[in-house]
């Protein structure tokens, strides 16, 4: 059941990752950056379908009793299908799968099934021809800007074809469809991603190992602004 509303499509969106957070004070980080939260984005790494481990269903249940925003889960996992039910569960608003898992449909239909906004994600080497099907299925479509794995990575400038082709796509169609980047956005590169057509910027390390984490969202979503404007 999605209790939490994502706001209107297509509207710029900042969307800290907690992978960039200290976990052993996750509930301080999420409330410090909290007035700049549009989304949070929960960065669900199964150690198979990603060469790493982070969080799963628990601490997205821990977390949802100290945030009222929408939680944007991110699942990097083989088999997302036998997660999404205990997701919901704990609290997720919305579940990004990635295509390269196949079944989409069916996830897609699973997600939906269970209330969740439903997100479908494409790694930076996977052409736009194998997302582009599921474009009225789904309501966001996440354009990995690193090969998903780890925080920290250097933003990938030649996805931004992908994400033009995508907003143009989206807009022809005028489908209601959010374009999320996730992976290397900073101070840089969210203008070139809202340029290239993306309306929602995921973002950890530029936040959280900044020193003033609320103060570099909030820099951000102004870059990001700026980028809008031009
Ligand atoms: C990468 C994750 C990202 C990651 C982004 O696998 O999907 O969400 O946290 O981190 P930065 O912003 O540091 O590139
Ligand atoms: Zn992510």
């Amino acid at each position: 059941m999605t209790l939490i509303d994502a706001g209107p499509t297509g509207s710029l969106r900042v969307a800290p990752s907690i992978l960039a957070a200290d976990f052993g004070s996750l509930a301080n980080a999420v409330h410090e950056i909290d007035a700049e939260t549009d989304w949070l984005h929960v960065d669900v790494m199964d150690g198979h379908f990603v060469p790493n481990v982070s969080i799963g269903p628990p601490v997205v249940a821990s977390l949802r009793r100290y945030s009222t925003r929408f939680f944007d889960c991110h699942l990097m996992m083989s088999e997302p299908g036998r997660y999404l039910e205990a997701f919901a569960q704990a609290g997720a608003d919305g579940c990004t799968v990635h295509v390269e898992v196949g079944a989409t449909a069916s996830l897609i239909r699973d997600a939906r099934a269970l209330g969740l906004r439903v997100g479908l994600a494409a790694n930076p080497d996977t052409p736009f021809d194998k997302v582009a099907p599921f474009l009225g299925e789904i309501d966001l479509l996440l354009l990995m800007t690193v090969f998903p794995g780890f925080g920290g990575q250097s933003f990938m400038e030649d996805v931004m074809t992908k994400v033009s082709a995508a907003r143009r796509e989206v807009d022809v169609q005028s489908l209601p469809v959010d374009i999320e980047v996730d992976g290397g956005i900073d101070l840089n590169t969210a203008p070139v991603a809202v340029r290239a057509g993306a309306n929602v910027l995921v973002a950890g390390s530029a936040i959280f190992s900044r020193p003033a984490p609320l103060e570099a969202a909030h820099s951000l979503r102004a870059a990001a602004e700026a980028g809008r404007r031009r």
